[in-house]
């Protein structure tokens, strides 16, 4: 039907296994994820660049076991917190091959990075100095690139275009000369890579080839101040299609496009810089359903089909006006004949998942499979409402296994204190 995911005798399914089955045994709502598809894409995406480093971008999806499959992959890390600078440790990511990122991290956070001896991307000379103070303290030389923004844009999502001049990200590429110049002089860091990311979820490519270009004219210019550049990291955004059959451009296309500029630029220059990727929705988009129940139908302005998990676990609809394709798991070969919306159960009128999607018609109790929730589905889930995150489950080889437990109540009252003139 899409991808990995079948139907089979009327029942979608994911790495063999019948939604339905799925939620029969660990219950709903649940998100599942392939493993077999997550190692593809990360294949597909490295055969594409076969000579760069792929830094997993952690955001997409930070749990641990996926985590661990891209470091049994050969992937770096692109971290954006302490937390997934621990994760990413925790996963057995190698050290040389994380990257901190962020735009306003915390004194603590840098100090976390040089004691770990990661790489940090700095998105402003004021970081760098307060990098430069909290190594030169520890004693350390910590590796270091700028986050440039490379004022493109990537005509994407306005709330996911990171590369913009009016973005918060990174510094201004006019002022990058300098703030290499200023890292060159000070002590504690080594400046030695250069660094963008202009957007996400981008459907054409050909920004990427403009903010190359701008880099690759950086890249010459630090050269020639002294600097040693060992990586050029073009961050990430490859768009993955939601919409079935929708064509996209491949990480094939993407490497036809930028990798002759790469090559060509660093031969003149004569060095020879690693590229850098940091692909996160291409890696674990596709490879993940999250599979809701109907619990209850109500025909108003519209027919509505109210599930069990709202944007406490599927935000992007509600965010972005994102499109998730929606299937009714236990009728997947019957034909459309109504049009419903489906809604969360979270209380804002704002909490539904897919509007005015023509499915077989629903009945309470029907599974409601979302595909595509891999990348920034269960990473950017709450507990708004009072509602318990669900499991998280990993299919390999028609084996299932639970990866996240579902939370319980317990963990809606975990960290908080009752001071005893309540008790
Ligand atoms: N590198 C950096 C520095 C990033 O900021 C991001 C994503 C990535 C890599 C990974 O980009 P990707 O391969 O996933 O396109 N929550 C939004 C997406 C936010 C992306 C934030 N940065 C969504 O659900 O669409």
């Amino acid at each position: 039907i899409k991808n990995h995911l079948e139907i089979e005798d009327g029942q979608l399914t994911i790495g063999g296994i019948p939604a339905v089955e799925i939620v029969k045994q660990y219950g709903s709502p649940v998100y599942v994820s392939n493993e077999s598809r997550i190692r593809d894409n990360f294949r597909r995406y490295k055969d594409a660049f076969p000579d760069a480093d792929l830094y997993y971008a952690a955001k997409a999806n930070s749990n641990l076991t996926l985590f661990k499959i891209m470091a049994s992959e050969g992937a770096g890390a692109d971290v954006f917190s302490d937390g997934e600078l621990y994760l990413a440790l925790m996963a057995g990511i190698p050290r040389d091959k994380i990257l901190f990122n962020g735009n306003s991290k915390s004194d603590r956070e840098l100090l976390m990075a040089v004691k770990t001896g990661v790489r940090v991307s700095l998105d402003s000379i004021d970081e760098l100095r307060t990098l430069s103070r909290i190594a030169k303290k520890e004693k350390k030389i910590v590796d270091v690139s700028f986050r440039v923004n490379p004022d493109v844009s990537p005509q994407t999502h306005p709330k996911i275009s990171t590369g913009l001049k009016a973005s918060k990200f990174g510094i201004p590429h006019e002022e990058a000369v300098h703030a290499y110049k200023e890292a060159l002089d000070l002590p504690g860091v080594n400046p030695i890579g250069i660094h963008c990311h202009i957007g996400s979820q981008i459907l054409e490519i050909s920004p990427f080839s403009e903010a190359m270009n701008k880099m690759m004219d950086l890249v010459e210019q630090i050269s020639r101040l002294g600097v040693d550049v060992k990586f050029v990291d073009m961050g990430s955004g490859l768009g993955i299609p939601y919409e079935k059959g929708k064509a996209v451009p491949s990480p094939k296309d993407l490497a036809d496009l930028i990798l002759p500029i790469f090559k060509s630029r660093c031969r003149d220059e004569g060095i020879s810089p690693k590229l850098i990727l940091e692909p996160g929705r291409y890696i674990m988009g596709d490879s993940t359903l999250l599979l809701t129940t109907v619990n209850t139908m109500k025909e108003a302005a519209k027919k509505f089909v109210g599930v069990d998990a709202g944007f406490n676990l599927l935000i992007r609809p509600a965010m972005y006006d994102s499109y998730h394709l929606a299937v009714v798991a236990n009728k997947a070969d019957k034909k459309p004949e109504e049009i419903y919306s489906i809604v969360g159960p979270i209380c804002e009128s704002g909490d539904i998942l897919a509007h005015d999607r023509e499915l077989p018609r629903i009945e309470k109790g029907d599974i409601i499979a979302f595909f595509d929730a891999g990348a920034y589905g269960f990473s950017m889930s709450s507990q708004y409402n009072g509602r318990t995150r669900c499991a998280e489950l990993l299919i390999n080889d028609g084996m299932i296994d639970v990866i996240r437990k579902a939370e319980s109540y317990d963990d809606l009252l975990a960290n908080q204190l009752v001071p005893s003139r309540f008790l």
